[in-house]
């Protein structure tokens, strides 16, 4: 699916996701586990953030200068008004070229919906845009191979892509990028985590 259309799908639930997730502790576990490997707490990027604002939140309060990224302007007016001080990008990840070097990355349940062919160029992106010794936490559909599924939710359908783990290892380790966890977080749903840091 086209990202644009992604976009016009999540505009249209911006709202039910943030009475929904504003107070989840759904992927904070995890991010507090990728936070842990990192020697530097600077600038700190959330990319398809939505509109919760939890992820932003927990990095803030762990001393980053978190900023938010995502394709649906809904989701980022949301986001806006629960935190007017954080800078936000209204950008597809795609297209975006980073400004700056990150110590922290989250993509969380974010990057599962870009098209196959995207899915390569935009890990290989995120990796350039951390420090050295930087962090990246995503979240990906687990097996050995590539895939691509679709699905209804909160009446809207989505579409998902995944190259599988060995070649998401494969990608980190080009980019100079060691695994430090992966995890199928939602056994024996196949949602896989995975926590890499730049060497
Ligand atoms: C399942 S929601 C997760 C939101 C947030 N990470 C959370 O856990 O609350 C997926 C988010 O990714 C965003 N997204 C999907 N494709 C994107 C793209 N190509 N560029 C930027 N954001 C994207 C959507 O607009 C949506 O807000």
């Amino acid at each position: 699916m086209d990202p644009k259309d992604t976009a016009a799908r999540y505009d249209q639930i911006a709202h039910w996701w943030q009475n929904e997730h504003q107070n989840s502790p759904y992927g904070i576990a995890q991010l507090e586990r990728a936070i842990q490997f990192t020697s530097q707490r600077h600038s700190a990027l959330d990319v398809g953030c939505g509109s919760s604002g939890r992820f932003i939140k927990t990095l803030f309060e762990h001393g980053f200068q978190a900023e938010g990224l995502d394709i649906s302007r809904e989701m980022i007016n949301l986001a806006k008004q629960l935190h007017p001080e954080i800078t936000f990008y209204v950008e597809d990840i795609c297209r975006w070229i980073p400004p700056k070097l990150y110590s922290l990355i989250s993509a969380w349940d974010s990057t599962f919906h870009l098209p196959l062919e995207a899915q390569e160029p935009v890990i290989e992106k995120l990796c350039n845009a951390l420090e050295p010794g930087g962090v990246i936490l995503f979240t990906c559909g687990g097996g050995h191979t590539n895939s691509e599924i679709s699905g209804a939710f909160q009446g809207q359908n989505f579409e998902y892509s995944t190259l599988g783990v060995d070649a998401f290892l494969r990608i980190l380790a080009k980019q100079n990028c060691t695994c430090r966890h992966l995890e199928y977080d939602q056994y024996p749903e196949n949602h896989v985590y995975i926590v890499a840091q730049k060497i």
